[in-house]
């Protein structure tokens, strides 16, 4: 009885006048000085002339609502930043972390960052979307980025960023399972992209990456990680698409690949994995792009590859992989699957190569 009054009150508060209730406290006027004082660290800001507080600047709003790239929820309160692509350069050392309590998106990419990536992002603790892709940051991944237990999407490809991946990514789903979040709510809230390609990353890849359970797309391409593929990486079983190429992975893959049932688009090509391809890669029925090629496998192509009817690209080439006995199997014919003898004329170049595409 208290809870419904207390819900007729807030809907009554909220109908008759400005609705904050569901926000965490802000104050308008500080957002905009934390912010502004960035803007003064930064070296190139052109898009930002509409930063301004001063009534005497001709383009000056005083609210950073009306502020070019900032967007508000509906009490004016920052929620998204957007300045992707404007030549902006400079460094997130004054970024007003503690200052933006209702900040859900950042999207920094494309532009002329450098530096590191402050521990104090960890502070943005409603942030959904980050994407500092395609900027020069430098240093580690910072282990704070486990704070955001909202994150759903995880942009830092195309830096100069090294270390190893923190382990404390996993943690991304387990701290929403922390927070008590209902499971459907939960879902939705649980990281769905992470793109950590073209950096200087190295180590292994942590085996807490199995904790991402919600996990879409992993694309670690381009880095220098080293060691096995995890076995628990088989765990992630909502993953549609996996690029580990141009990396320094090695051994045998997982047999636990071939639980990854969703796979469209798997990428492990320029690795040095060694010894046969585990025929549960052929369960992947769902694959459409498989690119295996300069990753020194051995071996024949497993017939389990008979069940790939999706594929449109099949790359087995710069390996030491034996492809004729597979090819004269009659499940590859006509029969199976119409269209693929028709590519297969385009598919054979070399002695030790095997490349087929659609
Ligand atoms: C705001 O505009 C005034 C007047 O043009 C200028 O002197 C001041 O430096 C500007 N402040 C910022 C933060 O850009
Ligand atoms: C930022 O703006 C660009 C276009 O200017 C858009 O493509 C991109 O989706 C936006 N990012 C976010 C997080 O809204
Ligand atoms: C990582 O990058 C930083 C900044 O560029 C550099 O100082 C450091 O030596 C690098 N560490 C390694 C192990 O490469
Ligand atoms: C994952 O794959 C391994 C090896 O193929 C298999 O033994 C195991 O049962 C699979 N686990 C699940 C949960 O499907
Ligand atoms: C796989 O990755 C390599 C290296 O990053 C790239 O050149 C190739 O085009 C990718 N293959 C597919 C099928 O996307
Ligand atoms: C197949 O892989 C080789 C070596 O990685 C590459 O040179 C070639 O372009 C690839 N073909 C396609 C169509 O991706």
């Amino acid at each position: 009885m208290k809870s419904l009054a207390l819900l007729a009150w807030a809907l009554l508060f909220c109908a008759t006048s400005l609705c904050s209730w569901p926000n965490i406290a802000f104050d308008s006027a500080a957002e905009a000085s934390a912010i502004l004082k960035w803007k003064a660290s930064l070296q190139k800001h052109f898009v930002m002339l509409s930063w301004n507080t001063s009534s005497r600047h001709p383009n000056a709003k005083t609210s950073p609502c009306a502020w070019f790239g900032i967007h508000c929820n509906r009490a004016d309160s920052v929620r998204r930043i957007n300045l992707t692509g404007y030549g902006v350069k400079g460094m997130l050392h004054s970024f007003p972390f503690s200052s933006l309590p209702n900040l859900a998106e950042l999207d920094l990419s494309t532009n002329e960052f450098y530096g590191i990536i402050p521990p104090q992002i960890g502070q943005l603790s409603k942030l959904t979307y980050l994407d500092l892709s395609y900027n020069m940051f430098t240093g580690q991944i910072p282990p704070q980025i486990g704070h955001l237990i909202h994150l759903e999407t995880l942009h830092l490809a195309g830096n100069q960023l090294n270390g190893s991946i923190p382990r404390e990514t996993g943690r991304l789903k387990s701290f929403t399972e922390l927070a008590l979040i209902p499971s459907e709510i939960g879902d939705s809230h649980q990281i769905g992209i992470l793109d950590l390609s073209s950096n200087h990353l190295f180590g292994e890849i942590p085996k807490e990456i199995a904790k991402l359970t919600s996990l879409l797309h992993l694309d670690l391409n381009g880095n220098q990680l080293s060691g096995s593929v995890p076995l628990e990486l088989g765990l992630v079983s909502n993953l549609l698409y996996l690029d580990l190429s141009e990396n320094r992975l090695s051994n045998s893959i997982p047999e636990t690949i071939g639980n990854l049932s969703m796979l469209f688009h798997l990428n492990l090509s320029f690795n040095h994995f060694s010894q046969r391809i585990p025929i549960q890669v052929g369960k992947l029925a769902g694959l459409v792009f498989l690119d295996l090629s300069n990753t020194v496998l051995s071996g024949e192509i497993p017939t389990q590859f008979q069940s790939l009817q999706s594929l449109m690209v099949l790359n087995l080439s710069y390996n030491n992989v034996l492809y004729r006995h597979f090819i004269q199997s009659a499940a590859w014919s006509h029969s199976h699957h119409p269209s693929i003898s028709k590519c297969f004329d385009r598919s054979i170049s070399r002695e030790q190569s095997f490349m087929w595409q659609c």
